[in-house]
């Protein structure tokens, strides 16, 4: 188990991170989400033994590691910058650990080979320059030599930023795989929801150098417990006062604080009534195409837009201009 306890990281008088309190469990693949220059990489360092810390502990198992130098650490970490090094071809760079410890040139060999399978990098490839690699296929060096020495901790900055999607979401599920198969415990940085929600167990959101929720993606997204988390984490209306003033919403919740309703908790179909349910007439005003759904801009009527989501039947189902009816939970809208 990683235990931060109180760790604070000052670059000079600015201060990074304020106060992390924060336990990854064993075999646990937990994310640190958050927008740039949040201070996901600088806790990712720290933990890796690049950065000590102005105050606070690290522990690694209950054993505090703050003082303990990076070799000592036994953490695989994958940079944001990758890292590699240019001199040495493919194989080299990823046999790199595997030779420092002394494996020998059959076991490396069988290794190295193994694991450039596993993120689809060629034979070919492993005799290349890594200055002759794309972006994505330098990426994928970085990956592989991280996990050839199967660490128990493995420490990923941002490992798939710059490959096509396809190719992420492929090796996003190599990822997830290796990781259950290994049971390594994955600390994983991201500014992509989409990312933290479908690889983790848990998440951190992170803003300005603090934790503003921890929990399950569910939780993250259903239940987020602060207005940056809900906003951060995925698409949502800030439904207007003009939307609450001029309809049954007022009955169901607290007119007084911001009330916030995830685009795809509204439906042009009607819903399973229950006590809560309600529904507003408006006219679409806008449309957006994206493939497997489309979003629709609603003028409520009375005032105020709201977004919903209505994924592709393969025909037309709404033209902008057409009068419909919305329909919600009021269950479903966040107040903060
Ligand atoms: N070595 C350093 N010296 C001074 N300030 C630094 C240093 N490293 C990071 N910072 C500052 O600390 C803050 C957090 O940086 P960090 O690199 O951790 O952000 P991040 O969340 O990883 O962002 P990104 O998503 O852009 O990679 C930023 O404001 C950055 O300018
Ligand atoms: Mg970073």
């Amino acid at each position: 188990m990683i235990t931060f306890k109180d760790v604070q990281i000052h670059f000079g008088d600015f201060h990074a991170i304020k106060n992390l309190n924060l336990n990854i469990r064993e075999g646990e693949f937990f994310t640190f989400l958050g927008p740039s220059g949040c201070g996901k990489t600088t806790i990712l360092r720290s933990l890796v033994g690049f950065i000590n810390p102005a105050s606070g502990q690290i522990l690694l198992n209950d054993r505090d590691i703050t003082q303990v130098p990076i070799e000592k650490r036994e953490i695989s970490m994958v940079f944001q910058s990758y890292a590699l090094f240019p001199t040495l071809n493919v194989y080299e760079n990823i046999a790199f650990g595997m030779r420092v410890k002394k494996f020998s040139k059959a076991e490396v060999d069988a290794q190295v080979k193994e694991i450039a399978r596993k993120v689809d990098l060629s034979e070919e490839q492993l005799v290349k320059k890594v200055s002759e690699l794309s972006g994505g296929q330098q990426q994928r060096v970085a990956i592989a030599r991280a996990l050839v020495l199967k660490p128990s901790i493995l420490a990923l900055d941002e490992p798939l930023s710059n490959l096509d999607a396809k190719l992420r979401v492929q090796l996003r599920n190599e990822l997830k795989d290796l990781q259950k198969k290994f049971g390594i415990t994955t600390v994983y940085v991201t500014h992509d929801q989409e990312e933290a929600l479908t690889l983790s167990d848990r998440i951190a959101v992170f803003n300005k150098g603090i934790v503003e929720q921890v929990g399950t993606p569910r939780e993250i997204y259903n239940e987020s417990k602060t207005e940056f988390v809900c906003n951060f984490i995925g698409d949502i209306n800030l439904i207007q006062p003009a939307i609450i003033q001029n309809s049954p919403l007022k009955d169901f919740i607290d007119p007084a604080k911001k009330s916030y309703i995830r685009n795809e908790k509204i439906s042009l179909t009607p819903i399973v009534q229950g006590k809560n349910a309600v529904q507003l007439k408006g006219e679409i005003v806008d449309q957006e195409f994206y493939g497997i759904y489309t979003k629709y801009s609603v003028e409520i009527a009375g005032g105020g837009i709201l977004k919903t989501v209505e994924t592709e039947k393969g025909h037309d189902q709404y033209q902008t201009g057409d009068e419909i009816d919305i329909y919600m939970h009021a269950g479903d809208i966040l107040q903060y």
